[in-house]
């Protein structure tokens, strides 16, 4: 294999990538903000990996998850406490269910290139470049927005850094602390179908907790009560921008992405050859591979061998993205190819990609059908006697209409009311807590068939 080095993706072939007209100014943009500040540190990153190594060898769960495309416009406070306390509802729940740790990992805080599936978009008789994430380009569908503009990436930079410094302040300054988990049921609609079964969960939780405190355990004492570990993630598409926050860890001497503590690589740019996976055979973080049907049992083995040579676990999550019909097909596969190599990886589920459909003239994903992908999803594993490691979600904390189904029934008439997404629909914050409350009688299920450590045929 030929020599790594931050810009060595760029003698490699590559899909998705901008026509940025002025190539000096994009240059210029890369060289500035390579002197900028990491956002993550590595050894975060480390913690990381550490954290999903334990996943890795079946003990522990992923739950990932935040917006299809973070954007410009929706940037701001409230809608990311909104996005964080909806997400810890879920890691409450299913930490409570599966009595293992759940690593949170968010869509966030760097979540702005989208791969798109054509490179022009047409509306009546006019032709204009795809949207492209506000990383690249403006989503307004006219021509001056529409053609990529690299000073996006130095707002991409900022936003990512103010969000983050947010999210630290949730995750350690007392939001998250366990003795909480009833006010992080505020802001939740009160006719919310998930409320009463929420309520009841954290009575449980704050039982155990005045349990606890009465022993001598408190906040005050045990920092697991008091904070949470939250980590950042996105897809690593836009490689000069992912090259220009690649540094040098100096107490290791190793590459890392501090763009994000975690990198996935998507299901369109996961070519072996190509410069989305040169790029990250690099990097130390944790990584992601998306896999869909086009994935074979030996491409993926080919995969791993340029991601993870040294088979460490915690490296590599693959995400298995196929759809509620496919998954029953293709997971197995690619499950028996890992195991029959002796691979080490986290398997999470991705029932949102493969599940798109058009209605009523929106991009939405029934709700019903993302459940069934999750299902099949937990069964192939019992069956393989395989871990099923982790989430993968789109999800928001507001009450959008863009996923139809769920206890609350959105229909597809309904998907115009509050339909805000910048790409993806998004799960709501009730059909994101309607979901977790479903993985967790999954978990509960294996973990009482299987007890921890146990494989199924082990
Ligand atoms: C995504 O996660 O938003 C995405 C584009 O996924 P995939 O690469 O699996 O299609
Ligand atoms: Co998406």
């Amino acid at each position: 294999m030929t020599k790594w080095s931050p810009n060595s993706w760029r003698n490699k072939p590559i899909l998705q990538v901008p026509a940025y007209p002025d190539a000096a100014a994009l240059a210029e943009v890369e060289a500035r903000m390579s002197t900028y500040p990491p956002l993550v540190f590595a050894g975060e990153a480390r913690k990381l990996k550490k954290q999903l190594a334990a996943v890795a060898e079946g003990n522990g769960f992923l739950l990932q998850g935040g917006d299809c495309a973070e954007s410009f416009a929706e940037h701001g406070a409230d809608n990311i406490r909104d996005f964080f306390r909806a997400f810890l509802q879920m890691a409450v729940v299913l930490t409570y269910a599966g009595s293992q740790p759940v690593v949170k990992v968010g869509r966030i805080a760097g979540q702005f290139a989208k791969p798109r599936s054509s490179d022009n978009e047409t509306k009546g008789d006019v032709v204009l470049p795809s949207y492209r994430g506000d990383i690249i380009n403006g989503i307004e569908f006219d021509e001056a927005s529409r053609i990529p503009d690299p000073a996006r990436q130095e707002m991409v930079y900022r936003q990512s850094a103010a969000t983050l410094n947010l999210l630290r302040a949730f995750a350690q300054g007392g939001f998250a602390n366990l003795e909480n988990v009833h006010k992080w049921m505020l802001g939740f609609l009160s006719d919310s179908p998930q409320a009463e079964r929420y309520q009841e969960l954290a009575n449980r939780i704050s039982e155990t907790v005045d349990f606890m405190r009465a022993i001598g355990i408190t906040g005050e004492s045990t920092h697991a009560l008091r904070e949470t570990d939250f980590y950042t993630s996105h897809e690593g598409l836009l490689l000069g921008y992912e090259e220009a926050l690649t540094r040098v860890d100096s107490t290791s001497g190793d590459w890392y992405a501090t763009s994000g503590h975690m990198i996935w690589i998507g299901d369109r740019t996961r070519q072996p050859d190509h410069a989305h996976v040169e790029y990250c055979r690099g990097i130390k973080n944790p990584l992601g591979l998306k896999c869909g049907p086009s994935l074979s049992p030996d491409g993926l083995i080919e995969l791993i061998d340029i991601l993870n040579p040294e088979n460490e676990p915690g490296r590599l999550t693959l995400i298995a993205r196929f759809g509620a019909e496919n998954v029953g097909e293709y997971l197995p596969k690619l499950i028996r190819a890992v195991e029959k190599e002796g691979r080490k990886v986290v398997w999470s589920c991705d029932p949102m990609h493969g599940n798109t459909v058009t209605a009523a003239g929106y991009k939405t994903r029934p709700f019903d059908r993302i459940l069934k992908e999750v299902q099949t999803f937990f069964e192939v594993h019992r069956a393989e006697g395989s871990h099923p490691g982790g989430l993968h979600v789109e999800m928001t904390g507001k009450n959008v209409t863009e996923c139809t189904g769920g206890a609350r029934a959105i229909r597809d008439e309904e998907l115009r009311d509050r339909y805000h997404t910048h790409c993806d629909p998004r799960l709501n914050a009730d059909q994101a807590l309607e979901l977790s409350f479903l993985v967790a009688e999954l978990l509960k299920r294996d973990r009482e068939v299987l007890p921890a450590g146990k494989v199924a045929n082990g």
